[in-house]
């Protein structure tokens, strides 16, 4: 049996997956999510059929809970899988500001708490694995998505910062970034389910499973599984950089100077 993983959002969608294929690759799964029943029933499943796997319920959004699944992974895991989020969908001043904010609790600060807890045993060891679930929209401005979005971001800019910031330590990590993907999501995010939705832009979350893992081995940083040209990422890459070769000068551009010199 393999070295231990965690899977974060474990109990459906995208994190029951990556459970399930994690236990495939011979890993042991520590299982966390709120609803303990869903957890234990897919422990027990793994359990069955001869692999490893324990249970934290957790609400990660809460700061005590929260410790706790940091206090675990101080112990030493071989990885990390970041899954655990919810959209809200809504105005954003029209939105509930505690649910704004619990989403960017769960979306963002819990993944950099968990990433700081489980990094020193790997910088150690110098070998470990960061996966974390962004998302598609970063790239796309959906209305009414904006906390949401914001939390993505951030998870996406952290990830690529901690894959420079870490690319001699031995350490992998990865943004995997979903699209539309048929899981709970949408029932929580917005109320409804993908009935809507044109089969062509719904991926089943064992096909973004397998992809991103994929992405993985072969060692992307950034995973799209829907993107058909790798090439179009790159020319966003070199896009981005471009503009960072010039967002640091001595004078601010011409375009901004109100008569006279700087
Ligand atoms: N499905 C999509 O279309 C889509 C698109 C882009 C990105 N994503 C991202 O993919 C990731 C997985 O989502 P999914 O699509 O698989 O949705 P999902 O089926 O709703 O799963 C979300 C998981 O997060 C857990 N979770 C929610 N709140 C939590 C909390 N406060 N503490 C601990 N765990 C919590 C849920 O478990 P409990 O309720 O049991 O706590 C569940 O296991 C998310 O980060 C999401 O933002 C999804």
């Amino acid at each position: 049996m393999g070295e231990t993983w965690l899977v974060t959002g474990a109990s459906s969608g995208i994190g029951a997956v990556y459970a399930n294929r994690l236990f495939r690759r011979g890993h042991k799964l520590i299982l966390v999510a709120r609803r303990a029943d869903r957890l234990r029933a897919l422990a027990d499943a793994i359990i069955s059929e001869g692999g490893e796997a324990e249970t934290l319920a957790a609400d990660l959004a809460d700061e005590a809970d929260c410790r706790m699944v940091e206090k675990r992974l101080t112990e030493g895991v071989a990885g990390l899988v970041n899954n655990a989020g919810f959209g809200y969908f809504s105005p954003f001043a029209a939105g509930d500001l505690d649910r704004h904010v619990e989403l960017l609790r769960l979306n963002a600060e819990a993944p950099m708490r968990l990433v700081h807890a489980a990094l020193p045993a790997m910088l150690a060891r110098r070998s470990g694995a960061i996966v974390n679930v962004g998302s598609g929209i970063v790239f796309r401005q959906i209305p009414s998505y904006a906390s949401y979005i914001g939390s993505k971001a951030f998870l996406t800019e952290f990830t690529t910062a901690l894959a420079i910031d870490y690319a001699d330590s031995g350490i992998r990590f990865q943004v995997a970034v979903p699209g539309v993907t048929r899981t709970e999501f949408s029932h929580v995010a917005a109320g409804t389910g993908y009935d809507g939705l044109r089969a062509a832009r719904v991926m089943e979350a064992a096909d973004f499973v397998d992809a991103a893992l994929a992405g993985f081995d072969q060692g992307e940083v950034v995973t799209v599984p829907a993107l058909p040209e790798a090439a179009s990422y790159a020319a966003y890459v070199d896009a981005r950089a471009a503009v960072g070769q010039h967002v640091t000068a001595a004078k601010p551009a011409d375009r901004y100077r109100i008569g006279g010199e700087w």
